[in-house]
């Protein structure tokens, strides 16, 4: 009985809410809402989320983040054929949870998400460029985007293969 109590517990928590497949996006399994996939652990308190403007704010970063770097000269070749409308989703979850904006993380892991795509450390580099560009523009200051670099920049060991 007890355990049976447990197992409905665990059942009805939010971290194992199964989704259902997003409409426009191809089907990546699985949904579901996992926060030790989001590779950091969000800001205390409601800074950062104002330095971002809130949902509206980073959004905007993802869509302007996301369409540069499919356009991009150097890394675009990276991202060519793979699924901008899922990415864009997905991005603006982990930004928005680690910003503690309210949002859930339902993507890949890290490691899962970047699997043999060859991605080297001057990729990185250049993507970080594109992200600061995309804050720059929102209005973010120094200080908020450096703080959100730094939360980012361990997810490097996870992503940069050698
Ligand atoms: C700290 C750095 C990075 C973070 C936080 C990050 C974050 C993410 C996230 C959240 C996803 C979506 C996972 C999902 O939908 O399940 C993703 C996918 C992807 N990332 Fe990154 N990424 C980083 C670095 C890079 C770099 C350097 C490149 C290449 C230059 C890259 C290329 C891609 C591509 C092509 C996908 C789509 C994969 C697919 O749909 O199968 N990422 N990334």
């Amino acid at each position: 009985m007890l355990i049976a109590a447990i197992l409905l517990a665990v059942a009805a928590t939010p971290e194992n809410t199964a989704m259902q497949h997003v409409p426009g996006e191809q089907a990546v399994d699985p949904y579901e809402i996992n926060p030790s996939n989001a590779g950091a652990a969000p800001f205390a308190g409601e800074a950062m989320a104002r330095a971002f403007h809130g949902q509206e704010g980073i959004r905007r970063i993802v869509e302007r983040f996301v369409a540069s770097n499919f356009a991009d000269p150097r890394i675009g070749e990276i991202f060519a054929n793979q699924d901008q409308v899922r990415l864009k989703r997905t991005l603006f979850e982990q930004f928005c949870y680690i910003l503690n904006a309210g949002c859930s993380y339902t993507g890949r892991d890290m490691k899962a998400a970047h699997k043999n795509m060859g991605v080297q450390q001057g990729d990185m580099n250049r993507l970080v460029e594109n992200l600061q560009a995309a804050m720059r523009a929102e209005g973010v200051g120094f200080a908020a985007q450096n703080r959100f670099l730094a939360k980012l920049a361990p997810m490097r060991r996870d992503v940069v293969e050698r």
